[in-house]
């Protein structure tokens, strides 16, 4: 059965101290948190994830990289390898975030480079994609969105598949108070599932964590997670105080 997912992105936010003080918040109010059929992931910035993992430990909150580079190592001044993620107790990565394709240049073909060079280091993917305004406005949102997976995704064989989480986030509800509602959530991440069951089969299409992000907060969580194909939320603002990040996951 796949697990239901909430992953905190705490993009460009926190210093040392106050990614220590999130996350005792966070480890506070899970302690007697039932984690059978739930993850919980925070992505700190590089330069905290080290010191994360240590907070973390003997806890059941996961810590992912928000990027990573997809070479192995060399002259790339300012990024980070796969291996030096995993070196310090990092086992799960976020790529493709519409803030790097935007901001970033990564492109599809990128991407698929990312994907391979994580998962060749047993780093899980959290693959995010999504469509702009502009293709929901002209209606090209499943196609932009089939075209995204096809180009990042599926020249994976199916037992990688299996190691990709994926996050479908809506430009246009990052980080603007507008979210997809539970029904354009819910009409997308099934489309999502019909193509992977076309692209792989029927059990892998029910088996991959599908995850909603955009505007997600405690108000929304419950009623777009109680949605039947989606499994959790990638949390941005509010994954930065933990109250909010805790009801959400209450919410799950
Ligand atoms: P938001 O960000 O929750 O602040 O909209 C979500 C994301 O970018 O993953």
């Amino acid at each position: 059965m796949r697990k239901n997912i909430v992953a905190g992105n705490w993009k460009m936010n926190k210093n040392l101290k106050e990614a220590k003080e999130l996350v005792k918040g966070i480890r506070k109010g899970l302690k007697n948190n039932n984690f059978e059929n739930k993850r919980v992931i925070v992505a700190p910035s590089f330069i905290n994830l080290n010191s994360t993992v240590k907070r973390t430990k003997k806890s059941n909150i996961e810590v992912a990289a928000q990027n990573m580079h997809e070479a192995k190592s060399g002259a790339y001044t300012g990024e980070v390898a796969a291996d030096m993620l995993t070196d310090v107790g990092v086992n799960v990565v976020i790529l493709g975030h519409s803030e790097r394709r935007m901001y970033f240049n990564e492109t599809n073909e990128l991407l698929a480079k990312k994907v391979n060079t994580a998962l060749a280091n047993n780093l899980e993917v959290i693959f995010c994609f999504g469509e702009l305004l502009e293709d929901r406005k002209t209606e090209k949102h499943f196609e932009v969105v089939e075209n995204q997976l096809s180009e990042g995704l599926f020249h994976l064989l199916k037992e990688d598949f299996s190691k990709v989480i994926l996050a479908y986030e809506p430009v246009w509800a990052i980080g603007t108070g507008e979210t997809a509602s539970p029904e354009q959530a819910q009409e997308m991440h099934a489309f999502i599932r019909e193509v992977l069951a076309k692209k792989y089969d029927e059990k892998t299409a029910n088996s991959i964590s599908i995850l909603y992000g955009g505007s997600v907060k405690p108000a929304n969580a419950k009623e777009i997670f109680s949605k039947e194909d989606v499994d959790g939320g990638l949390i941005g603002g509010a994954s930065l105080k933990s109250e909010d990040f805790l009801a959400i996951i209450e919410a799950i």
